[in-house]
């Protein structure tokens, strides 16, 4: 394209003046030859005729460039208000606020065009964001709170209905070495190392976890791996190695890692080198090989277990892996007995309810418990007088939310059949009754 093409497609556009796209390129091509202020007139006057979204992104493109930076966020700001999965609007809206020095907002626009397309990449965003995350971030830990991760549970383990092959695991592995680390020792049987907990969706992980804390008196936290990475900012092994130094300071502790597969799934995404270096200072940690790890109880859960990393199942590491099954009868009858322990109910069937729940979660049962009050309160609108929890507004509810485990075991039946070398997934297969 040069200055010639320009003359031609205005030539063009006299036969035709009203031809929208004609003068869309025209705009495009003034735009890309930096002949700033004509592209800015074509772009206006397009929005007289045409006022769409394109001659928007159009002009904010100019401002850019022109260094108006302010007028080009705020004709971004109205297209995305408008709703956008333009990838290419949120990176030219990122580019403006870091522009205009709002590197945190920058960073979320960032973040957008990245959960619209997973592939999508900015070297120049890349680069700047991880350099000002830096210093964003070492500003912002003078004032941390590192309170907010430590908890105290007032559950243990007589608050979990069920599950006893779980607990029995974590008994030996982790409750048993803390109260008794001499006769561990005596044996010259090494302490340390980390349970992972894996199974579908709402089934009790992270309760199980915290029971635990709660069983030994414990502290407990509990963070999120993905929020521990945080590949736009490059400051996820410094995030990983605080949140072991706060829990190696607050020992007897249960540090309890969800989602431990973003490690691995993540790892396609990140840079190659990145992930790896994160992955390796992941393991550092948990075998505890500059710092100990005695008193500090590593539970990790996750969903997938077979996108993991295999080193994280060597000896001294995760080298228990326990599978949480969805709740059996008796143990659904347990959880709805628990949640329903302070609300207004009259007799109801608990036995009959847990057997008709088949499949269904913890997390399933919460929400059949709060589909039937919300249909309970509705009615009790009518007449302001609460009205009692009954059998069947339990069983209605059920109609109303179908069980959530049973995806989870189409994924994980594959896995189980098909990439079960070690029988690691046996528990799984003994689950659903399938003969190796
Ligand atoms: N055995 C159980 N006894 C009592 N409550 C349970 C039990 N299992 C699950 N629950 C309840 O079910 C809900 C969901 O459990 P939890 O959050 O621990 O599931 P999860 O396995 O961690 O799920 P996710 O994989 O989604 O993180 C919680 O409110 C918990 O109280
Ligand atoms: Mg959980």
């Amino acid at each position: 394209m040069d200055d010639n093409t320009i003359d031609s497609l205005r030539q063009a556009l006299e036969h035709s003046p009203g031809n929208i796209p004609l003068k869309h390129l025209i705009a495009e091509t003034l735009l890309a030859l930096n002949r700033l202020d004509e592209a800015e007139s074509e772009y206006k006057s397009l929005l007289k005729t045409a006022n769409d979204v394109k001659s928007k992104v159009g002009l904010a493109k100019v401002y850019f460039k022109k260094a108006s930076y302010s007028a080009c966020n705020v004709i971004l700001e109205e297209v995305i208000e408008n709703g956008t999965h333009d990838v290419e609007v949120f990176t030219l809206y990122a580019k403006g606020l870091l522009k205009e020095n709002s590197p945190s907002k920058a960073m979320d626009a960032y973040k957008k065009a990245l959960t619209i397309d997973p592939k999508y990449f900015d070297e120049e965003l890349d680069n700047q964001l991880r350099s000002r995350g830096t210093q964003d971030i070492q500003y912002a830990e003078e004032e941390e709170d590192d309170n907010r991760f430590l908890q105290k549970p007032n559950v243990n383990f007589s608050d979990v209905g069920g599950m006893d092959a779980v607990k029995k695991e974590i008994e030996l592995k982790i409750i048993k070495p803390l109260l008794h680390p001499e006769l561990y020792k005596a044996y010259g049987k090494k302490i340390g190392g980390g349970i992972l907990l894996y199974g579908p969706p709402g089934c009790g992980k992270t309760f199980i976890a915290k029971a635990t804390a709660g069983q030994v008196d414990a502290k407990f936290i509990s963070v999120s791996l993905n929020d521990i990475l945080d590949m736009w900012i490059g400051n996820s092994e410094k995030n990983l190695h605080e949140i072991f130094e706060l829990a190696r300071n607050n020992t007897p502790c249960v540090l309890f890692i969800d989602e431990i597969d973003a490690l691995g799934a993540s790892r396609s995404d990140m840079k190659q080198s990145a992930g790896r270096h994160l992955i390796n200072q992941f393991l550092q940690e948990l075998d505890g090989i500059d710092h100990t790890n005695e008193g500090v109880l590593v539970i990790g859960a996750t969903n997938t277990p077979w996108s993991l990393d295999p080193a994280f199942r060597r000896p001294g590491r995760f080298d228990r892996i326990v599978f949480v099954p969805p709740p059996d009868a008796s143990t659904r009858e347990s959880i709805l007995r628990l949640k329903l322990n302070n609300k207004p109910t009259g007799t109801i069937d608990l036995q009959n309810i847990a057997k008709k729940a088949e499949h269904y979660s913890g997390a399933d049962i919460d929400a059949i418990i709060d589909i039937a009050i919300e249909q309970k309160l509705e009615a009790s609108f009518i007449d302001g007088i609460p009205k009692p929890l009954e059998t069947q507004d339990l069983i209605n509810a059920l109609k109303k939310h179908k069980p959530s485990t049973q995806e989870w075991f189409s994924t994980a039946k594959n896995f189980a059949m098909f990439a079960n070398d070690s029988g690691l997934y046996d528990d799984i297969l003994n689950y659903l009754r399938i003969k190796k």
